[in-house]
């Protein structure tokens, strides 16, 4: 049984005053919600503050970002024990860390790595350009990505890793993929790669999400799916309405 997840990922939005009126606005209404995991991903200034609100709730809460190592001469880096303090969740590979921070996947394999050693759990994103899409090569994209950002990586649990497909032509244009799609990716490509890597029993626990405009709207179309586990929600959980009402669509 995977228990659905819920991620908000509030990318480079919120000061740490305007996270305290959201997160506020949050907890009853998603404490209300049982049987959906629910996941707030702020940017690290508000980490420890959203930290203090939430202590006592069952709202969890996650980083968009990481550097591998521990500590160290790093100027500007932040580290998986420095997050292991207030997250259990961390968002690793993300397209806009890919795209414009210059991740490959050999980085996101070791960021995976030093996470699950600091236990954190892991959500790695994986997901084709439009490019990489028309030209018919999403499986090889994807299975590429998921294999070597999880190169090495020993599981004990399915539990431990969680995997976002975000198509990137999907996320902040108001274009979702279809639910249909996106279960064909899950069920056809990610669990296959896991199984591959892990065995059938881990990759069957692992939770796959999908991201990429999902909003309140198309989020029961996703959830209906079998293999999609939850959604990874960037501009719609900046709003507490749209993010609540995601959060309600997971219910089963
Ligand atoms: P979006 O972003 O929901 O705004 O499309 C999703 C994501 O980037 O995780």
């Amino acid at each position: 049984m995977r228990i659905p997840l819920i991620a908000g990922n509030w990318k480079l939005y919120k000061t740490e005053q305007e996270a305290i009126s959201l997160v506020y606005g949050l907890i009853a209404p998603l404490e209300a919600v049982k049987g959906v995991e629910k996941l707030i991903c702020p940017p690290f200034t508000a980490l420890s503050t959203v930290y203090k609100l939430l202590a006592g709730t069952e709202i969890k809460l996650g980083a968009q970002n990481m550097f591998w190592e521990p500590k160290g001469a790093y100027t500007g880096e932040i580290s998986p024990l420095q997050l292991a303090e207030f997250c259990q969740y961390v968002i690793i590979g993300h397209s806009e860390r890919r795209a414009y921070f210059g991740e490959t996947d050999a980085v996101v394999n070791k960021k995976v790595q030093s996470a699950l050693k600091h236990r954190l759990t892991p959500i790695l994103c994986i997901g084709e350009s439009l490019e990489e899409n028309t030209a018919g090569r999403v499986v090889e994209v994807l299975t590429r990505q998921l294999k070597e950002g999880l190169r090495d990586v020993r599981l004990t649990d399915g539990k431990q890793l969680v995997v976002a497909y975000e198509p990137v032509w999907a996320i902040g244009t108001g274009r979702s993929a279809s639910a249909e799609g996106a279960n064909q990716v899950v069920e056809g490509i990610i669990r296959p790669t896991l199984s591959g890597s892990f065995g059938e029993d881990i990759a069957r626990s692992v939770r796959a999400l999908y991201g990429g405009s999902v909003t309140p709207e198309n989020a029961r179309s996703f959830f209906a799916q079998p293999g999609i586990d939850g959604a990874l929600v960037g501009g719609a959980s900046l709003n507490k309405f749209d993010f609540i009402g995601i959060v309600q669509a997971a219910k089963r």
